[in-house]
């Protein structure tokens, strides 16, 4: 070998050797930039979390602590209703975290009437669960316990595995051994009823369980296993206008984003508890018997048993409140007379269509309602809806 040759082979085996030393630190910091960018990533998602359980759900890190008790305040029940056409939609906007689980001055009777329906011998028409104690159940009660420590801080503490319901002392475990089922605990600590959906058998969703002490004409037990559509059969229009996007939608939910919805009921009775369905109930003869009921309703997706939560926070109210927001009844008034046949039968409209209509001629002074076309969605008095993240009207 010429010593030229000699000095060029020992030029290549350098440059090569200098080129993998570079490729393979230039990889080193790659790999390390990547490893610390998922470590902060992971830090922050766990600063969402209490006590080393991981609750990855990112509304709970931005949650306004409510100073004091929310339990003598009155209620602030949704205004929800809109005038003119009736329109079967979603409805749906994003999740407030301040507006989750709310509280006001019906929470002892209603909290006396859950631990009452908790220990009736036929229980299961009112809570139960499918699925034993398992990840979903354990994590709806973490993440719920999460909310209301941090939101209601004088209303909540926690001591060791026990969570304690400061103005009654009451205490609950909150890690096994449990001393009720993970959901029945989580509902008895909210006023809202709580259920658990899960994606089963050709990616429909299903009800595995439920704390139901608000129910409009049904009983646990009969729809308990059921997928949506077969819940929601009775309901007028379902089929033809929600079915498919309700369908897609719960298959699209996101852990990230959570969503709301009203639901408005005129009732001919003031009771927030009915097994039966309204149609046998009496006709309605005076105004002051006649209650409207409204529901604030959230969807969630649990990050890790990825089960969706449905809560239902239901209000209850007198027609004659409506005496001090005409608008608000005018509008209610022009909705009902455009309920179709089908949603009024549904509605039981016959019970009450008399005194209702009486009423709005005497309290708004005319013969018919007129809507201002700027007023005619109304505005909610708890909130302002935000846009839903998934797109839904
Ligand atoms: C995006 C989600 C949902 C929408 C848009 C929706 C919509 C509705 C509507 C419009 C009604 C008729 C209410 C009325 O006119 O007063 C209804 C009834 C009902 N919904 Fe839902 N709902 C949703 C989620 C759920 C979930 C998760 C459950 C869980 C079990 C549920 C259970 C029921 C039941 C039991 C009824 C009464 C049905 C009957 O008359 O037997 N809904 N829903």
């Amino acid at each position: 070998m010429s010593a030229s040759l000699v000095i060029q082979f020992r030029n290549n085996a350098s440059f090569l050797a200098v080129w993998t030393l570079s490729a393979s630190l230039l990889l080193g910091i790659l790999v390390g930039l990547r490893r610390l960018s998922r470590m902060r990533k992971e830090r922050e998602t766990n600063t969402n979390s209490r006590g080393g359980d991981e609750i990855k759900l990112p509304f709970l890190s931005n949650i306004v602590p409510f100073k004091g008790l929310p339990i003598y305040d009155k209620p602030e029940w949704p205004r929800c209703w809109k005038a003119g056409k009736y329109q079967l939609t979603m409805g749906l906007r994003k999740l407030d975290p301040d507006n989750w689980m709310t509280f006001d001055n019906q929470w002892e009777i209603e909290h006396k009437a859950k631990l009452e329906y908790a220990s009736r011998k036929d229980k299961e028409t009112i809570v139960d669960y499918l699925d034993g104690e398992d990840e979903a159940a354990v994590e709806l009660l973490e993440v719920i316990v999460t909310y209301i420590t941090r939101r209601y801080p004088d209303m909540f503490c926690l001591e060791g595995d026990q969570i304690i319901i400061i103005p009654i002392g009451e205490r609950y475990r909150i890690k096994a051994p449990y001393d009720r089922h993970p959901l029945e605990t989580a509902s008895l600590l909210v006023m809202d009823d709580l259920y658990i959906l899960k994606q089963g058998e050709g990616d429909l969703y299903y009800l595995r369980g439920a704390f139901l002490a608000a129910p409009t004409g049904w009983r646990l037990d009969q729809k308990i296993g059921w997928p949506l559509h077969q819940i929601h059969d009775p309901v007028p229009l379902w089929k033809e206008k929600l079915k498919k996007s309700m369908e897609r939608f719960f298959v699209n939910l996101k852990v990230n984003s959570p969503i709301q919805r009203n639901n408005l009921f005129v009732q001919p009775c003031g009771e927030i508890f009915h097994h039966d369905r309204f149609e046998s109930y009496p006709e309605v003869k005076r105004i002051e018997d006649l209650w409207i009921r409204t529901e604030l309703q959230s969807l969630c997706r649990l990050p890790r048993s990825k089960a969706v939560v449905f809560s239902v926070r239901t209000y209850m109210a007198k027609m004659t409140e409506l005496k001090e927001e005409p608008a608000a009844l005018e509008r209610l008034w022009d909705a009902v007379r455009n309920f179709p046949d089908i949603v009024s039968e549904y509605k039981s409209v016959q019970l009450w269509k008399d005194v209702f209509e009486a009423f709005c001629r005497e309290e708004l002074g005319k013969n018919e309602p007129e809507i201002d076309a700027n007023t005619r969605d109304g505005v909610t008095t708890a909130y302002q809806p935000k846009a839903c993240p998934a797109g839904f009207t």
